[in-house]
């Protein structure tokens, strides 16, 4: 198949850079495992025994931060709309997570104990037509967000990828009604030209 302009930058970019680099040193399936470590080590989401949801987890870098710094006390659920290999010590659950069976299966596999911490680095599959892939970007950061508000203890975290666009103030407005603190987080493994950002919301209300 031709290479495309931007499939060619793609690549370039994505072997000169230093995450990528460092991801194959350090053994971690994704680039993206040090957004999570860069947000955990400044706000220490993740503590031993903890039991969590790893939502767009495929190819699997958020969970093996996770794993490591949950540790095999804790329970990770973890899902995607793509398979993921397995890792010790966590549940996976594969399907598409705005289908209500899936939903369902994650509630029924948490059960009544619920979580501390809900993570989701979903992210469409992007057309680059800016009105098709916010709304459906918006919907799984919206569902994220239910799941989260049903399945967390009094106290819980969540920490959500969200783009910039229509729907991100209103959606920043309606965590504030459910956490006690909500942050905008960029971490530096993120892209700058990317709309893509982390919104964390803190001591959820219950
Ligand atoms: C940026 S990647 C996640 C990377 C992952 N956190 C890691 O560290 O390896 C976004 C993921 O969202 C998943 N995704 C997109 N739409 C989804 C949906 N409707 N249901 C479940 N997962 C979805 C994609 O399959 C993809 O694996």
């Amino acid at each position: 198949m031709p290479r495309t302009k931007s499939s060619k930058r793609w690549l370039k970019e994505h072997f000169s850079d230093q995450y990528v680099k460092q991801s194959q040193a350090d053994g971690y399936r994704s680039r993206a495992s040090y957004k999570l470590i860069e947000i955990d080590d400044k706000y220490r989401l993740l503590k031993p025994g903890y039991r969590m949801l790893d939502l767009g987890c495929a190819p699997g870098g958020w969970t093996q931060v996770a794993a490591e710094r949950v540790g095999s006390n804790g329970f990770i659920l973890a899902s995607d709309i793509l398979p993921m290999d397995a890792l010790p010590e966590v549940t996976f659950i594969q399907g598409d997570f705005s289908a209500d069976q899936v939903f369902d299966r994650l509630l029924h596999q948490i059960g009544e104990d619920g979580l501390d911490l809900v993570l989701s680095d979903m992210a469409p599959n992007l057309s680059g037509v800016k009105n098709i892939d916010q709304p459906r970007s918006m919907l799984l950061v919206e569902l994220a967000f239910d799941i989260a508000c049903r399945t967390l203890r009094p106290g819980g975290s969540f920490l959500t990828k969200v783009f910039h666009g229509e729907g991100f103030d209103q959606f920043v407005r309606d965590s504030r009604s459910a956490f006690g603190r909500i942050t905008t987080v960029k971490p530096s493994a993120s892209r700058s030209r990317s709309r893509e950002t982390y919104l964390l919301g803190r001591d959820f209300l219950g």
